[in-house]
C-alpha cells in the first residue's frame, strides 16, 4: 500500500497526543518509505523478522533518559515513549493498516543506516502495511498459519490483582 504523507502526520499526531510526564514527549520516530532506505532497513531485521520485508513502511522509534523524568530510580522515557506508540498503532488499526513491532533488529546496524548518535536508544522497529489477502513472500508457514490467531494471554487473575498485591 501507498503510505502517504497525510498518513504519516495522522499517525505522528495521534503519538503527540499521549500523556507523559511534565508532557517531555520524549519520543523521535523515523518514518521509511523510500525503497532504498526500506532495502537498506531490511539488513538490519534479524532472522524470524523477514516478513516485515513485505511491508509498506518501517517506523524506527528512539527515546533517551534524559528528555523525559527521572525521579530517583524511576526512569520514565520508555514508559511514555511506549503509551506514544500504543495511541499510534491503535490509530494505524483504525485507518485499516496493520501494525507490528519488533525487538529483533540490530540496534548497531540501525544507528549505522538512519545516523542515530549513541546516546539515543533505539527502542523498536515496527512494521505497517495493508493486512495481506494471501500469503505474503517472506512469510514462513508457521508465521503465516499464526496470523489467524491471537496467542493466548494471561488470565485476568494473573495479573490484576483487588486492593493488595498478592
Ligand atoms: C516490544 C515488542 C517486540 C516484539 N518483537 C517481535 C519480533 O521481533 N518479531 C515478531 O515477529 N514479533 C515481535 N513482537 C510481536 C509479539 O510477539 C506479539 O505482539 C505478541 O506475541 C502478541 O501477539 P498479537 O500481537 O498477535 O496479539 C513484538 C512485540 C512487541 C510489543
Amino acid at each position: 500500500m501507498e503510505i502517504t504523507d497525510d498518513i504519516v502526520q495522522e499517525l505522528a499526531k495521534a503519538a503527540s497526543l499521549a500523556p507523559s510526564c511534565f508532557n517531555n514527549q520524549p519520543w523521535r520516530l523515523v518514518f521509511i518509505r523510500s525503497k532504498e532506505m526500506l532495502e537498506k532497513m531490511h539488513g538490519a531485521l534479524s532472522e524470524g523478522n523477514e516478513w516485515a520485508r513485505d511491508g509498506s513502511m518501517l517506523l524506527v522509534v528512539l527515546s533517551k533518559k534524559d528528555l523525559d523524568c527521572v525521579i530517583r530510580d524511576r526512569e520514565y522515557y520508555q514508559f511514555d515513549t511506549g503509551l506514544a506508540l500504543g495511541q499510534l498503532m491503535l490509530r494505524a488499526t483504525e485507518m485499516e493498516m496493520v501494525s507490528h513491532a519488533m525487538a529483533g533488529f540490530s540496534p548497531r546496524k540501525t544507528r549505522e543506516i538512519l545516523g542515530i548518535p549513541e546516546d539515543m536508544a533505539v527502542i523498536t522497529v515496527i512494521a505497517f502495511g495493508k493486512k495481506a489477502g494471501s500469503r505474503t513472500k517472506n512469510i514462513s508457514d508457521e508465521q503465516w498459519a499464526e496470523e489467524e490467531t491471537r496467542p493466548e494471554r494471561l488470565a485476568l487473575s494473573d495479573f490484576a490483582y483487588m486492593e493488595r498485591y498478592s
